[in-house]
């Protein structure tokens, strides 16, 4: 997996202002020395976005989204790191050459290409057992039954885990595989978390195994589906969380598919990877599937790179129409324009397509309404609108929905036309949506609370990012190192007194690393390309001391802080040394030992002292 170096990022971030970045995609409004506008990243009606030219930064005050001008594409456009440099280095006009540079993002990017190469290898094992196992008589027949041919199964590397274990976990060890890694890829578990001898077990035993790629056609996970039915597991099983998988930021499909959904300009989301399949090998080909799971905001995003219509084919029952208000609840805000299909009860896309042909399907393709027509004749057939309190429920579940829509103009024509079916006044469900704009806001003020900071450097698949635990005293050293040199250079000559407290204190390593890399504090450009390069709970952590403000005297407010520092490491020592005095059943050796380093430390916290008085 290609590298970035750190100058290079420090190049790309020179020669780009994030104002220009950020008001290519919505137009900024100056206010003092930065600019605002309404947040991308939630949805909101007064702009709490603010973007600093100076600092190059952007932070949202209402959802504490934050970063620089790659974060920002990296974010907005859910893209990896890499890809958003490459974006703005492209842009910019500065070449990119790639090369190994940070040894921690190294380990983590090896770790990830192992782990995508041994998904794409199982994958192979699998689809040859499928394809030659004996044991596999009945997968073969079962995908026979369901209309696919041996092309399809290759075109999809659908395989056959076998129901017996250690065929798997042979051509594992075979391949140089460690039991780790196995477990590391959610393929395999350990019997025992205590005792590692007591061996693996796998997932997926005797299951039909549909590989699931990342946009790029890697593959990172696996659905598999049940050919035996059995009531006490899931008709389909997935991979579960891993380093490189993350279902609600993963469609099936979508590798095929993003090409076609440009060129048709939109996309068919379906509910079933089969369903998305049958569709794709039918001719439409724009056809992907969330993986068991609702449609999310990532998932929102990741469709509008390639599209801003999305068609929604779900079940015909009432958790299927649910699920497509859900689905609904993402994808508008996200800009993209929802049209839903009316399948008849109990079908699915490839039931439909099997029963009535492609022709068929394609015609209810056509024909789907706009969501908000799907959903007032659905309410109209379901419901009794001559109920003032039916009407009352449905016009507030409108008016929320509308709330939602990002294109303003689509807003007040969807208004009008709602009105009017509902026998409502526009100025009602104008008034529902500022009441529902109160509630989803207080909603996202909770959920962001429960999410915390927002992941800005990770890969997509990691977890929510929570910032490195930082001392308080060592976050504002290192705000001050992030925005003078002149504290650097202080703090440097002070490393030989400070390095034994650092390594004792909590996120001592964050500044420790900043002396020893040196970024040019004078230069933003360089504390960003820096920033990046670390992990990123460190990014965040650091990112965070970034809005502190810098003090009149840098030099004064540098040496007291580090006083402090040291002060509370040698006080927290002497209160150990004391606690072990007390012990009874010490030796003689041991309590010399103890008695000397108690001398000591007073004498060195008496030199703080003056130290401290100077
Ligand atoms: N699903 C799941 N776990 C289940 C059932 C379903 O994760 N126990 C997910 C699968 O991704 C599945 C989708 O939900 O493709 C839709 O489920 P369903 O409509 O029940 O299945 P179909 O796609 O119709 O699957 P099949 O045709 O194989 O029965
Ligand atoms: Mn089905």
């Amino acid at each position: 997996m290609a590298m970035i170096p750190e100058e290079t990022i420090k190049a790309v971030l020179d020669s780009t202002d994030i104002v220009d970045v950020i008001g290519a995609y919505f137009p900024l409004k100056r206010a003092g020395s930065a600019f605002v506008c309404n947040c991308p990243f939630h949805n909101e009606k007064t702009p709490s976005f603010n973007v600093n030219p100076g600092k190059q930064f952007y932070h949202c005050f209402g959802c504490g989204a934050s970063g620089d001008a790659i974060s920002f594409v990296k974010e907005y456009e859910n893209l990896p790191f890499i890809d958003a440099v490459k974006r703005l280095a492209e842009k910019a006009g500065v070449p990119i050459i790639e090369g190994a540079y940070d040894p921690q993002q190294e380990k983590r990017q090896r770790n990830r290409s192992r782990l995508i190469q041994l998904h794409n290898e199982a994958a192979e094992f699998m689809h040859q057992m499928l394809r030659k196992s004996p044991q596999a008589a009945h997968a073969r027949e079962y995908l026979k039954n369901r209309g696919f041919n041996a092309e399809m199964a290759e075109r999809w590397k659908i395989g056959w885990m076998p129901d017996n274990s250690t065929l798997f976990l042979n051509w594992a060890r075979e391949k140089g595989y460690k039991g780790r890694e196995l477990c590391q890829a959610g393929l395999a578990g350990q019997r025992d978390e205590n005792n590692p001898k007591a061996g693996l077990w796998v997932r997926f035993g005797n299951r039909l195994m549909f590989p699931i790629n990342n946009d790029y056609g890697d593959i990172i996970a696996f659905s598999g589906r049940q050919l035996v039915e059995d009531k006490n597991s899931g008709k389909y099983i997935n991979s579960p969380q891993t380093q490189i998988f993350d279902k609600s930021r993963t469609l099936f499909g979508l590798d095929k598919a993003r090409k076609h959904m440009t060129k048709a300009k939109f996309a068919l989301i379906c509910e079933g990877q089969i369903d998305a399949i049958v569709c794709y090998e039918k001719g439409i080909q724009n056809a992907i599937a969330p993986l068991g799971t609702a449609c999310t905001e990532h998932h929102a995003r990741l469709l509008k790179r390639y599209t801003s219509e999305a068609v929604l084919c779900y079940d015909a029952d009432n958790a299927g129409y649910k699920a497509m208000g859900k689905a609904f609840d993402h994808l508008a805000p996200a800009g993209i324009h929802v049209r839903c299909i009316n399948m008849p009860k109990g079908e699915d896309p490839d039931s439909y397509i099997q029963k009535h042909g492609v022709e068929s399907f394609q015609n209810l393709l056509e024909n789907a309404k706009e969501y908000f027509e799907f959903k007032l004749d659905h309410e109209a057939r379901e419901s009794n609108l001559g109920d003032i309190r039916e009407k009352t429920r449905i016009s507030a579940e409108l008016a929320a929905k509308i709330n939602l829509l990002s294109n303003k103009i689509a807003q007040d024509t969807i208004i009008n036309q709602v009105a009017a079916r509902l026998g409502i006044g526009t100025q009602d469900l104008r008034a529902g949506m500022k009441k529902a704009a109160f509630d989803q806001k207080r909603q996202r003020n909770y959920e962001n609370n429960k999410n915390n900071q927002l992941d800005h450097h990770g890969a997509p698949a990691e977890q929510r990012t929570e910032p490195t635990p930082i001392d308080s005293s060592v976050a504002v050293l290192c705000s001050l190192c992030l925005s003078s040199n002149e504290a650097q250079e202080l703090l440097r000559e002070q490393l030989e007194s400070l390095h034994i407290p650092l390594q004792n204190t909590t996120g001592g390593h964050l500044l420790t690393t900043i002396l020893s890399r040196k970024p040019d504090a004078s230069a933003n450009s360089s504390i960003m390309a820096y920033l990046n390069t670390l992990p990123p709970a460190d990014t965040l952590a650091l990112q965070l001391t970034l809005s502190y403000r810098v003090p009149d005297d840098i030099e004064k407010a540098t040496m007291d802080t580090t006083n402090m520092i040291i002060n509370s490491h040698y006080q927290r020592e002497e209160s150990a040394v004391r606690a072990a005095l007390s012990q009874p059943g010490l030796t003689e050796e041991q309590v010399t030992h103890l008695m000397n380093r108690t001398i000591e430390l007073q004498d060195i916290l008496k030199n703080l002292t003056n130290r401290y008085i100077q």
